[in-house]
């Protein structure tokens, strides 16, 4: 396994880097991202290019046995060109223009900036391609953290619109602009949703498209980068770094062009005050391996106490950094790179910590990260294995986009969902996909579809074959409510999958941050929050029914037979522990095999390949753990990973 760390040669003297690569080399690091910011030094004036101080940092690298990744340094174009077309600057969602000095000060689809940038990735391609350390390439930097609310995009947008729709009535039509007296007499009246981006006053149809095409020019850049670098490399392995943030919604889009999938993991070092974020790491981990359903790369991980723009967190607690990245080898990342090797004493980011400080000394969190390293050397009989899984968790892009414009209920929260679901299976030691709606399900054994909102039929279709077909399906509350537009279909919930479920709801109650109850059949009772479903069989078993409330009695979780498969409908928004009792049920139907009583927030991952099965077991709490596994006693310290080979 391969470990590296993020490195900025712009921000320190000569003699620095010379020291930090023999460092580097002496502790292990494999491979240096560089240069995704650097633009000003690259091109210090229009079409004058100085490569002269990365080449020398890159030799250096080489000279260390180190590779390089290099970023395109389209996130921050420079003060004379943002001058020259002041066009490249994006606009906010208050119409007015971002400031250069906060970074990710371009408009993706301004002509200007594709001109400059073209020319600099070709440049840089053209030169870096007889550089044999520079291996990978990094496009822009997490492209999904911004949207554009300029002119030019706007013109994009009602290009899109007209091909989507063909006609005003029909454009008219789909998003009701009836309501509130807002239909459009002519396409340039149609204007991005300034001032309102993060209300919920606008039109839900009119938002989602206009994040739909948001998504969609992010995925042109991409491919105009990478066009471009294949132009010169056509073997370059191009890849960008996700940090699933707002945007984030089409993950599997994002990579579908590119080698490889990588993201920026920063899992939480505070262990008590986020409690239920302790489980996010693991989720976004299987997220980001679903995109292309291969193993990933981790372009930035947790080094030190993040902060800046926010108040400092905690630093990572002993065993944390090799644990974190431990884990992350334990769900199909094969390459870590660190975020970032020494903490920056310049700009804004000064307090977001890497694995040296500012006094340069090197210290506990360094000395940890050397011993990953040496210990990373020891993983090479896992490089290249893969883990398979029999359970995938669907993610609906549109339903993400759905729910962020438009929140059901007080702490619901579609990514909760998806996570609380996905939790479920890590409980009982099992791998899990979270893989895009339309990715193909043949092969897996459960498939579970928290919340699929917005309707694909394909979807829709997908399910019902998979159920037919002997699979077991889970669906959730907020199922099947919107069409294709964003707009409520007019039918019982959950409409287009009352069929597959065998249940319908007569009403529903979004209890937000009261609490219900519900009871399974064997009498075994749990919390329930945020969202009520009081469902009525069709064709289905209630396996749970409500406890408390004027719904008491009435089935709250159900299962029906579909075909030679189940389908189980969960009506509600569990505890960690009913959607571990539901689960319990979900995997006993369908005859899978699964470890008992793991210790809380220990998680177990298995990776096959190269003739041998290694599991993971990861200790993400800050107590030793002991604990059976298969008659043998397992004992953890805080963060500690054991790879077992078998
Ligand atoms: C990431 C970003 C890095 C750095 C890091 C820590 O989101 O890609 O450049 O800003 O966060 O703040
Ligand atoms: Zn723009």
């Amino acid at each position: 396994m391969r470990i590296g760390v993020d490195y900025y040669p712009e921000h320190w003297d000569k003699d620095m880097w010379q020291s930090d690569a023999r460092l580097m080399n002496q502790t292990g690091v494999k491979i240096v991202r560089l240069a995704e910011f650097a633009w000003c030094r690259l091109e210090p004036s229009d079409g004058l290019f100085d490569f002269g101080l990365l080449d020398e940092a890159v030799r250096l690298f080489a000279d260390n046995g180190i590779d390089v990744i290099l970023g395109t340094p389209t996130n921050c174009p420079p003060r004379w060109l943002c001058e020259k077309h002041p066009s490249i600057l994006p606009v906010g969602d208050n119409g007015k223009t971002n400031p250069i000095g906060i970074r990710a000060h371009r408009c993706y689809n301004d002509t200007k900036l594709r001109e400059y940038a073209g020319r600099i990735i070709a440049r840089l391609a053209e030169h870096y391609r007889d550089f044999p350390n520079v291996t990978a390439w990094q496009l822009d930097n997490e492209l999904e953290a911004n949207i554009c609310f300029c002119d030019t995009c706007n013109k994009k947008h009602r290009e899109w619109l007209k091909r989507k729709y063909g006609t005003l009535e029909a454009l008219n039509k789909a998003y009701g602009n009836v309501v509130w007296s807002g239909e459009y007499q002519s396409w340039e009246q149609i204007g991005p949703p300034y001032g309102g981006y993060n209300t919920t006053w606008l039109n839900p149809a009119y938002m989602i498209d206009f994040e739909r095409r948001a998504t969609e020019d992010m995925l042109e850049f991409i491919q105009f980068q990478a066009d471009i670098i294949r132009s010169y490399i056509p073997n370059a392995i191009i890849t960008t770094n996700a940090c699933f943030c707002n945007h984030t919604s089409d993950f599997t889009a994002m990579f579908s062009e590119l080698d490889v999938a990588a993201y920026d993991n920063y899992p939480t070092a505070c262990l008590t005050s986020d409690y239920e974020n302790i489980t996010s790491t693991s989720a976004f981990l299987d997220m980001v391996r679903g995109a292309k359903r291969k193993n990933f790369w981790i372009m930035e991980e947790l080094s030190g106490m993040p902060g800046c723009w926010a108040p400092m967190q905690r630093t990572p607690a002993p065993g944390m950094i090799k644990g974190y990245a431990k884990q992350a080898f334990a769900h199909g990342a094969d390459t870590v790179i660190f975020f970032r090797w020494r903490t920056a004493n310049i700009g804004a980011e000064m307090h977001w910590h890497g694995l040296i400080d500012h006094s340069g000394v090197p210290g506990r969190r360094f000395y940890e990260f050397a011993e990953l390293c040496k210990e990373a050397e020891e993983l090479k009989d896992i490089q290249g294995s893969e883990l398979h899984s029999d359970i995938a968790i669907l993610y609906s892009p549109d339903s993400g986009r759905a729910f962020r414009l438009q929140p059901q209920t007080d702490g619901f929260s579609y990514i909760e969902q998806i996570k609380a679901v996905h939790q479920a299976f890590v409980r009982y030691g099992l791998n899990v996909d979270i893989i895009d709606e339309h990715a193909d399900i043949s092969g897996y054994k459960i498939v579970c579809a928290p919340a699929l909102y917005v309707t694909d039929n394909s979807t829709v279709k997908m399910l019902h074959e998979f159920a037919e077909s002997g699979g077991t399906v889970v669906l959730t509350a907020r199922s099947g409510v919107k069409d294709e537009n964003n707009n409520c279909i007019m039918e019982q919930l959950p409409t287009v999958y009352r069929g597959l479920v065998g249940c319908h709801v007569t009403e529903y109650d979004p209890i937000g941050r009261d609490k219900a109850k519900v009871r399974f059949t064997d009498g075994k009772e749990y919390d329930c929050k945020q969202w009520c479903d009081i469902l009525e069989t069709d064709t289905a078993e209630t396996v749970a029914s409500y406890e408390s409330e004027f719904y008491a009695g009435k089935p709250a979780i159900t299962v029906n037979s579909c075909g030679s498969g189940k389908t189980f409908y969960i009506g509600t928004v569990g505890t960690r522990r009913m959607y571990e009792k539901a689960v319990k049920q979900i995997l006993d139907i369908s005859g899978l095999a699964y470890t008992e009583g793991l210790p809380e927030n220990v998680e177990i991952t298995t990776r096959t390949g190269n003739g041998i099965t290694a599991r993971f077991i990861f200790n993400n709490t800050t107590l030793k753990r002991s604990f059976e596994l298969d008659g043998k006693a397992i004992q953890l310290d805080p963060f500690e990973v054991k790879i077992i080979r078998m």
